[in-house]
């Protein structure tokens, strides 16, 4: 056998010896890819619909439940308040919704389905804190024309009660709404979308 003859047969070895290496690397590089691509339990239960039971809110209160990992606020607004919602369309930076995130479904300037019940995703378009539901009418804090609402203790941004903000503050835009749909007349669900009537 010529010398060839060895290296040839030899480099033959290191090359199928070499594929068999690879084949096994990329298999179990692949095992925990493909684990990645089925998502957990938890993480299945984290982004699930969440149901709701808001009998008991009372008129003018607010219960925070938790959607997604973020508060959502849901408001059982009086007629008064949503009477001083029209008052107030001056002083709004965007009063009918037009560049802040809530479903096509809402109406865009008192921003629920069923205008007594507001829906807010809880965190403040500025830089994430949650604000404070300020509901009072004129608080010392908050001024006489303060009509009920909400305030960001993080850098004062100052919402009404469709969650709009007032011109001139640190956030830029209005809460958003969360997709939300009713199962019955007190069941709503957070985060499956209402059927187009
Ligand atoms: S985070 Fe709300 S005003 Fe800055």
């Amino acid at each position: 056998m010529s010398n060839d003859g060895v290296n040839a047969g030899r480099r033959r070895f290191l090359v199928a010896a070499t594929s068999v290496v690879g084949a096994a690397g990329a298999v179990g590089a692949a095992v925990p890819f493909v684990g990645s691509w089925f998502p957990s339990a938890k993480a299945k239960a984290a982004g699930a619909p969440v149901k709701v039971n808001i009998s008991k809110i009372e008129a003018g209160q607010q219960m925070i439940a938790e959607w997604r990992g973020q508060p959502v606020f849901i408001v059982r607004r009086t007629q008064e308040i949503l009477g001083n919602l029209g008052k107030i369309t001056g002083q709004l930076s965007d009063p009918e919704s037009k560049s802040s995130v809530q479903p096509t479904y809402v109406d865009p300037v008192v921003r629920s389905i069923k205008p007594e019940i507001l829906l807010l995703i809880g965190i403040c378009t500025h830089l994430g804190c949650s604000p404070t539901f300020r509901p009072e009418v004129a608080p010392a804090d908050l001024g006489k024309d303060w009509v009920g609402g909400y305030f960001c203790p993080c850098h004062g941004s100052h919402y009404d009660l469709a969650g709009r903000v007032y011109k001139s503050q640190p956030a830029p835009l209005n809460l958003p709404v969360p997709p939300h749909s009713y199962e019955s007349d007190n069941i709503i669900v957070i985060g499956v979308d209402q059927e187009k009537a």
